[in-house]
C-alpha cells in the first residue's frame, strides 16, 4: 500500500495535483479539506458560531458523514445528503477554519480519515495529515505558492463556478485563514520535519504534477500499480 501525503495553504493547488496524481497512480485521492467543510455547513445551518467550541462540540453528535466514491471522484455525505458545490464558497472556507480549530471536531474527523488510509492506497491533501493523520506516509509534499498566485488561482476558481467574487477579498480571506490554520495550537499547517517543500508559483499545474509525479516515483516507484 503507498501513502502519500500532500499538505500545504489554501490555493497552493494541492487538490488539482493530487487528483491527477491518484490518478495516474492509480490510487484513491482524499481531499480531506471537504470533511471540515461539511462540519462548518452543518454548524452554519445550525445558526451556531463555529468559535464557540462547546457549542459546536454538542452539535457533534447530530452528525454523520461518510466518504464514497463514484467514477473515481470523492463524495461527501451529510446526514446522507450530497453538498456537492455548496461547501465551495467563501464562507463555507471560513467556517471549516474555524471549526478546524476545535479538538472535539479533529477528533470527530479522525477515525474517518485513518479508516480510508489503512484500507487503500491513498494520496490525502489537507493540513495536519503529513503531521499526525499519515505520520508514516512514503511521500511528504508540502506544496505552496505566493500569496498573490494562490489568491489568483483561487479567484479563478470562483468565478469559473459562477460565484461572484473580488480579488482582493479572495486574497485578504486566503491570508487571514492561512494565518489562523498554522498558527493554532492543534495540529497546525506547518511542514512535516520530513516533507519536501515545494513552491509552484511559476509552473502550470501539468508542470507541477510532472515534477511530483518524478518525486513520488524515486521513492515509491516500486510499490506503485
Ligand atoms: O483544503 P480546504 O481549503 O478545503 O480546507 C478548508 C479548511 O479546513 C482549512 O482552512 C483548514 C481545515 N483543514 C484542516 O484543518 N485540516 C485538514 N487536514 C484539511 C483542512
Amino acid at each position: 500500500m503507498i501513502k502519500i501525503a500532500i499538505d500545504g495553504p489554501g490555493g497552493a493547488g494541492k487538490s488539482t495535483v493530487a487528483k491527477a496524481l491518484a490518478a495516474r497512480l492509480g490510487i484513491v485521492y482524499v481531499d480531506t479539506g471537504a470533511l471540515y467543510r461539511t462540519v462548518g455547513y452543518f454548524v452554519r445551518s445550525m445558526d451556531t458560531d463555529p468559535k464557540d467550541a462547546a457549542a459546536v462540540e454538542a452539535l457533534l453528535p447530530k452528525i454523520r458523514i461518510e466518504l464514497a466514491y463514484e467514477n473515481g471522484t470523492q463524495h461527501v455525505y451529510l446526514n446522507g445528503e450530497d453538498l456537492g458545490d455548496r461547501i465551495r464558497t467563501p464562507e463555507m472556507s471560513m467556517y471549516a477554519s474555524a471549526v478546524s480549530a476545535i479538538p472535539a471536531v479533529r477528533a470527530f474527523l479522525l477515525e474517518t480519515q485513518r479508516e480510508i488510509s489503512q484500507k487503500n492506497s491513498v494520496i490525502m491533501d489537507g493540513r495536519d495529515i503529513g503531521t499526525v493523520i499519515l505520520p508514516d506516509a512514503d511521500v511528504k509534499i508540502f506544496l505552496t505558492a505566493s500569496d498573490e498566485c494562490r489568491a489568483k488561482r483561487r479567484y479563478d476558481e470562483l468565478i469559473a463556478k459562477g460565484i461572484d467574487a473580488k480579488y482582493e477579498d479572495v486574497l485578504a480571506e486566503l491570508i487571514a485563514r492561512d494565518h489562523a490554520d498554522s498558527t493554532r495550537s492543534i495540529a497546525p499547517a506547518v511542514a512535516a520535519p520530513d516533507a519536501v517543500v515545494f513552491d509552484n508559483s511559476w509552473m502550470t499545474p501539468d508542470e507541477c504534477t510532472e515534477k511530483l509525479y518524478s518525486l513520488v516515483m524515486q521513492t515509491v516507484g516500486t510499490k506503485a500499480k
